[in-house]
């Protein structure tokens, strides 16, 4: 296929040189932001926000939130003031610094300012996003020992807290709490609007992401305070924020995105953030970027295809206009979702690469540079990336391999979670190997093949395929059970089930629903197989594990390779 070029814009000849910022960069160059460059006092929340009240930015707009036609805006002053409250009533209940803190509730105000509330403890925090049911809900808390739990009403009952020993407090935000709880509201209305900022060393934890895996259980994911480093150079860069920039980021906190770049990369360069709550439609999106005039705008490859898909028409109903920078992430963006966005929108939509692990951007299409339809761009100043091969060994251009990256860099991952065997599994030498394969053109840029393991892209969202299969084997019916990516002109992939069942039971499109709503109830609706297939007998090795590649062969209809390992009696 050819490739489209779409040219860096003369409209803004004041962008950022990529070459000249690469090879004159200095990650120390970029610490002379902070504030803790003086004095040595860390904390994320206060560079978000008290900062720039101190630095006279108190009545500037720091967020916009929007459900519906509701709609409320705080400003910097006002985030300050709440977020001290919250962190009055997380003390009250015991959070002290290193505590694990998690917040599972849907997009609201309230969930912005209680996290920095917990920041302001020093406490690590766990966002959970709203989808997840009773198990995940449980393997997570478990895993982390985490202490406390800030929730709403509709989500409380997923909390298993018998079986949580270490949980100390469920802290509810709704009306009416019962006296189980603690009541969020009623606690905030007390607390004292002043809170003593507790100051933190570079090292310090920040926030714990559980990301999925081919193998294993979910993986705690942690990163440190000295993250914010890459989070505000790259929101300056990448995301290009400006002073009076209205800056919208699609994606919720409970995902890396949601708080990278939906929290601390806006809030570090002090830009209006817009959080929209409620579930995606055009004219929910469309409606927020006219009503709200955003500016730049970070969604992802499924929203973009939904949008595409919804029509042209659409478009032209609403005033997009304020609009100047559009980004993706998540997964690979299709060189025809470009191209639609030059004619509908007339803007490139730059593609970024990153991973839960990584903390921050990676690999971009730097707003200087050309883009090439298709291709994720090339390294963000201060990271060096690589193809290898499983030794470790550098590939020449356009060969395909492990996309590798040099340790290490400020947001780089710090520990998964009481697991140091999986932490010192992501290496090959100074390389951290991403688990996706590509390569590198002779101009530098590199283009996304796949994942190396089974792990699956679901619009934009990554789920393990064991953790899937674990839930379905607890149903009656299963016996066995394999999942893999299968793929999708919408959401990249779905999930498909191959399933073999039980004595006594036989199948039925009954059976299937029965067992979709399992997982969906069970574990997470994103998690709930969209296909499902019966079969007799699955493929396994001889030490009996399902060999997902041989099902995924099966459902594209190719050669399955070498399958000398299969047990076939
Ligand atoms: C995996 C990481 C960090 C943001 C959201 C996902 C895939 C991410 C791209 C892209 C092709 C991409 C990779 C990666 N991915 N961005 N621009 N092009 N693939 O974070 O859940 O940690 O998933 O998402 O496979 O390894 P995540």
């Amino acid at each position: 296929m050819k490739v489209e070029v779409y040219k860096s814009t003369d409209q803004n000849p004041n962008l950022t040189n990529y070459e000249e910022t690469r090879d004159n960069f200095d990650w120390q160059e970029v610490e002379k932001h902070f504030s803790w460059h003086e004095t040595g006092k860390f904390n994320m929340a206060y560079e978000c926000i008290d900062k720039h009240v101190d630095d006279g930015y108190g009545d500037k707009t720091a967020l916009h939130y929007k459900n519906g036609d509701s709609r409320s805006s705080y400003t910097f002053k006002d985030l300050k003031t709440a977020s001290n409250k919250a962190a009055n009533v997380l003390k009250d209940a015991g959070v002290e610094k290193g505590d694990r803190v998690f917040i599972f509730m849907a997009r609201s105000p309230e969930l912005y300012t209680s996290l920095l509330g917990a920041l302001k403890i020093g406490a690590i925090v766990g966002p959970l996003f709203e989808a997840f049911m009773e198990k995940a809900v449980k393997d997570r808390l478990q895993n982390s020992e985490a202490k406390v739990i800030i929730t709403s009403p509709e989500l409380v009952g997923r909390i298993p807290v018998d079986d949580l020993p270490d949980l100390e407090k469920v802290i509810l935000v709704g009306e009416n709490v019962s006296a189980d709880y603690v009541d969020f509201k009623t606690e905030y209305e007390k607390a004292s609007d002043e809170f003593d900022i507790e100051w933190l060393d570079k090292e310090d934890g920040l926030i714990l992401h559980y990301t999925s895996g081919s193998t294993g259980q979910p993986k705690g994911v942690l990163h440190v305070q000295y993250a914010m480093v890459q989070h505000y150079i790259s929101g300056k860069y990448v995301l290009d924020l400006k002073e009076d920039d209205v800056y919208w980021c699609t994606a919720d906190p409970g995902w890396v995105t949601g708080t990278s770049y939906g929290i601390f990369a806006p809030w570090l360069n002090r830009a209006t953030n817009v959080v929209v709550g409620g579930r995606f439609s055009p004219e929910a999106w469309y409606g927020a970027i006219e009503d709200l005039n955003v500016t730049v705008w970070y969604s992802a490859p499924t929203a973009f295809r939904m949008l595409m898909g919804a029509g042209d028409e659409i478009v032209k109903k609403y005033d997009l206009s304020s609009l100047r920078h559009v980004l993706s992430v998540g997964e690979p963006l299709n060189p025809e979702v470009v191209k639609w966005g030059m004619d509908v929108y007339h803007l490139r939509i730059h593609d970024t690469w990153w991973m839960t692990e990584t903390g921050a951007h990676m690999i971009v299409n730097f707003p200087s540079m050309d883009i090439k339809g298709g291709s994720m761009g090339k390294p963000i100043p201060g990271v060096e990336a690589a193809i290898i091969d499983d030794s470790g060994n550098e590939l020449p251009v356009n060969r395909m391999g492990n996309l590798a990256l040099k340790a290490n860099w400020p947001s780089m991952m710090r520990e998964i979670w009481k697991n140091k065997p999986k932490f010192d599994s992501y290496f090959i030498g100074e390389w951290y190997v991403s688990g996706d394969s590509a390569y590198q053109d002779e101009d530098g840029y590199f283009w996304f093949q796949g994942r190396v393991d089974d792990v699956i892209m679901t619009a934009g969202e990554r789920v393990g395929p064991f953790e899937i299969e674990s839930k379905l084997v607890e149903h009656e019916a299963v016996q066995e059970a394999g999942v893999i990516g299968k793929p999708d002109p919408v959401r990249g992939e779905i999930v498909k089930a191959f399933i073999s069942l039980r004595e006594g039971y036989s199948p039925s499109d009954e059976l299937k629903e029965d067992i979709r709503v399992y997982v969906k109830e069970g574990l997470a609706a994103h998690a709930a197989p969209r296909e499902i297939e019966f079969k007799d007998k699955l493929p396994k090795t001889r030490s009996g594990k399902i060999m997902r590649r041989v099902l995924k062969a099966w459902e594209l209809n190719i050669d399955a390779g070498d399958l000398s390992s299969m047990d076939d009696d």
